[in-house]
């Protein structure tokens, strides 16, 4: 068991990393004062499995708390799903203290974070992240949004929860691809500031394909230490945040032109970091041995290093269109060596051609 602060000047929240910790929701919340109504936001496949455990701890701690499920899937971030999740908490009745908790994964995590950061010009936001891509990034940070039809999380804000618990036990039921595409934002964590826990990643790589508990705990406390040193930094990504974006430039464009179908969100960040570190060759950044210790902990994961479906020039055109980009300029993530990143605007468009050509 693991137990992390965010401190950040609006107030500071705990994540608690556990098995087991679904049936303690209830008792966490007590101990923030939180009682009388909520609204728990899932999706289908995680309400069926756990909706009732959650609603069960609620009520046994005094709390009169509703499950709301929407499709499971990227399609449910959307202002339409968000306005149905609205009117039910007009109906029934939730006050400005009533806590909005989200039960699942990224998707779930963003959608009722939104909500939670809108509803009443905001209520207590809580997540129970339930794929360990929300574990480790997600639900962590702030970061809330739906989607745009022209583009991805387009309509957001910044909205700290104010609990996080992560249950071990729910990665038992995640499947084995949504799993490893988490392993993708673990990898990231390794590459852009600690070395030593890349090298950890490479020593305990089978016990983390299969679930072991204490490697889990080590692995998931890891990077939320990391991401929440980041946010407390800067918080709203004047800066130093922008390192979380390794490897997301390409891959962003790789599930854009794959109409978010193809690739995990992970499996295209994996590509995009070993791009990265093409591209932080070429620029003289990096040595070959860089290349290839990322080129080799991305295989060991069994994560792709090509998006072979891709089109170079489709990828620039995406690429062109990048949100973080300020004044037109991409500001590239590059890596000097596994563990140490920088923050390159924009990359030489004849470099950028020739490694994209590689990755696919
Ligand atoms: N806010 C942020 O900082 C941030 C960071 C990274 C990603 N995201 C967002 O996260 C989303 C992706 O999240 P995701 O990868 O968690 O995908 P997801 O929420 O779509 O979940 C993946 C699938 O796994 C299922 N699932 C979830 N938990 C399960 C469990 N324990 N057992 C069985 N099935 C389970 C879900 O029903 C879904 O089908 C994207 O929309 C992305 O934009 C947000
Ligand atoms: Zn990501």
């Amino acid at each position: 068991m693991a137990e992390i602060t965010v401190n950040l000047p609006q107030g500071a929240y705990g994540i608690h990393i556990m098995p087991g910790a679904i049936q303690r929701i209830g008792q966490l919340m007590r101990n923030l004062g939180m009682q009388g109504m909520a609204l728990v936001v899932s999706d289908e496949n995680v309400g069926a499995l756990y909706g009732a455990a959650v609603l069960h701890s609620l009520t046994e701690c005094g709390c009169k708390a509703e499950l709301i499920c929407v499709p499971p899937g990227e399609g449910s971030k959307s202002l339409g799903v968000a306005m149905e999740l609205y009117t039910k908490a007009v109906t029934m009745g939730l006050d400005r203290r009533s806590p909005v908790i989200a039960l699942g994964g990224g998707v779930v995590g963003d959608l009722a974070g939104f909500v939670a950061a809108t509803y009443l010009r905001g209520v207590p936001f809580i997540q129970i992240p339930t794929t360990l891509l929300a574990m480790v990034d997600s639900s962590v940070g702030g970061k809330v949004a739906v989607n745009h039809e022209l583009g991805k999380n387009l309509i957001g804000a910044f909205y700290q929860p104010r609990l996080v618990v992560a249950d071990l036990d729910v990665l038992s039921t995640l499947p084995e691809r949504e799993l490893i595409a988490g392993l993708a934002e673990v990898i990231k964590y390794g590459a852009i500031h600690d070395t030593d826990f890349f090298n950890y990643l490479n020593r305990n790589c089978a016990a983390l394909m299969k679930k072991e508990e204490g490697v889990l705990t080590e692995v998931i406390s890891r990077c939320c230490r990391s991401k929440a040193w980041v946010v407390e930094q800067d918080e709203k990504e004047n800066n130093l945040r922008m390192i979380l974006n390794f490897g997301h430039t390409i891959g962003h464009a790789i599930e854009a032109e794959t109409d978010y179908t193809g690739y995990r969100h992970g499996e295209a960040v994996a590509v995009g970091m070993y791009a990265a570190s093409l591209i932080s060759r070429e620029l003289g950044l990096c040595t070959s041995q860089t290349v290839e210790a990322m080129r080799e902990i991305i295989q060991r994961f069994s994560l792709p290093l090509t998006a072979r479906e891709c089109s170079p020039e489709r990828l620039m055109t995406f690429l062109k269109r990048d949100k973080k980009s300020v004044d037109n300029v991409v500001q590239w993530v590059l890596i000097q060596a596994p563990g140490e990143v920088v923050i390159e605007r924009g990359v030489n468009e004849a470099v950028l051609r020739s490694v994209l050509e590689q990755i696919t």
